[in-house]
């Protein structure tokens, strides 16, 4: 038999959706691969499916009321559960519930559980409703914050709905939400240590040029990316720095984050750090130029007229420094954004700045480049094989870069 989640905890929240009438054949096979199974449901999901079901086919009790006398364990049952699990799927996933989980609510026993679930867990969203509502804008937006927040969404199959109409909203069959979750746990196990005792630089964000005591040149970049990579890189076991330029993202517990502002300090703080590293990936959006002599105080117009020319000088290349500097045991990935012909700008980008490995995105593409959630990359070898990838979301983009960038070692 296999047994592909032996031993493993998993803790199924049940929602308030048609499709929660297949939740106790998921329960069977989730038991069938060899794991534990607890059940939370809301009382919704009761309206679809009953307790007892789920209580038999799971041989445990289900959580239903977050006030229940006989599950409390001193107030911290929820606490206690999270910990236990190894992840926590919800199948199916009603909008209501999406909505809820993208905000932070904990007005039931299901949310509270999301709210309580430890950082490292996986926590697998299955949702499952009508194609309209599935494709409502907020749907989509809430589903973007739950990604955001570290969260997977598994979209809906297409098929015929419980309304009779055919389209996307459907939960997929009990066995492909096992395969899928199957395959998510495998994979985070086995990137998990194999960056373990490598040291990972990486540089995010835009940089800000000064030109006076209020005025700085910039650009677009948010520093998703970076932090993504920088995210991904800690999950495989690295001890990682991450250079900023200004940015609005939190910083990630474990990652040492050095801010900067210009690209001269991006460059101070690299070289100070660089031949500790085995690796350094270069995601900043660093800018070329820099005006020449910037100003201490505020630039008044009276002083510059009708039209203003600003001398600019260039900034140092840190990738092409980072090249020119490696040692052998060292490794570099830079990154290239480009208009037009990108595979051939990439390639010769990475050659001019000696990378062993460069992410070509492209700048005027939708889900594409700064700013959003997605990303669309090509990942190029040094030898100049390259995959395409369909738009990603910047967290899935970082496993791809992290899962390629072991094999460098
Ligand atoms: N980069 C850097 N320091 C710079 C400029 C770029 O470290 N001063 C890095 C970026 O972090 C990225 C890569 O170089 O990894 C590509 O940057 P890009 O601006 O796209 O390429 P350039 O070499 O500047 O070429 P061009 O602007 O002509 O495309």
């Amino acid at each position: 038999m296999n047994l592909s989640l032996k031993g493993k905890r998993i803790l199924l929240g049940i929602t308030g959706s048609i499709a929660a009438y297949k939740a106790p054949f998921l329960v069977r096979e989730f038991i069938k691969q060899g794991a534990e199974v607890r059940v939370i449901m809301t009382e919704s999901a009761s309206k679809f499916v009953t307790e007892l079901t789920l209580q038999n086919v799971s041989k445990n009790d289900v959580v239903t009321d977050m006030f229940d006398k006989t599950l409390q364990e001193n107030g911290s049952w929820h606490i206690h559960l999270a910990h236990w699990c190894d992840c926590f799927v919800i199948a199916p996933c009603s909008a209501n519930s999406l909505a809820k989980i993208a905000h932070g609510f904990a007005d039931n026993a299901l949310m509270a559980l999301v709210l309580a679930l430890p950082k490292e867990k996986p926590l697998y969203i299955f949702p499952a409703m009508d194609t309209d509502m599935w494709l409502h804008k907020v749907t989509q937006k809430n589903c973007n914050t739950i990604v955001m927040h570290g969260g997977a969404i598994f979209p809906p199959d297409s098929g015929e709905l419980a309304s009779g109409m055919v389209g996307e909203g459907r939960l997929p069959e009990p066995s492909d939400i096992v395969s899928k979750i199957t395959d998510d746990l495998l994979s985070r196990k086995s990137l998990k240590s194999f960056l373990k005792g490598k040291k990972v630089l990486i540089t995010a964000g835009p940089t800000y040029e000064r030109l006076d005591a209020v005025r700085f040149i910039g650009n677009f970049s948010s520093g998703k990316m970076g932090f993504a990579l920088a995210e991904e890189a800690l999950n495989s076991g690295a001890e990682v720095t991450l250079i900023t330029g200004p940015v609005h993202i939190d910083t990630i517990i474990g990652v040492h984050r050095i801010d900067v502002q210009s690209a001269e300090e991006m460059f101070e703080q690299v070289c100070n750090n660089f031949s500790h590293y085995d690796l350094a990936i270069f995601s900043a959006a660093v800018a070329d130029y820099t005006p020449k002599n910037p100003l201490e105080e505020k630039m008044k117009k009276e002083n510059t007229g009708e039209e203003l020319t600003i001398t600019l000088k260039k900034n140092p290349d840190i990738l092409a420094w980072a090249g020119k500097t490696k040692s052998e045991h060292q490794r570099i990935i830079g990154f290239a954004l480009e208009t037009d012909n990108e595979i051939e700008e990439g390639k010769a980008k990475m050659k001019r700045k000696n990378c062993d490995m460069i992410i070509i995105n492209k700048a005027n593409a939708p889900n594409s480049g700064f700013g959003g959630d997605i990303n669309t990359i090509t990942i190029m070898a040094k030898d100049g094989e390259y995959k395409h990838y369909q738009p990603l979301t910047k967290k899935e983009c970082a496993k791809e870069i992290i899962t390629k960038a072991i094999q460098l070692f």
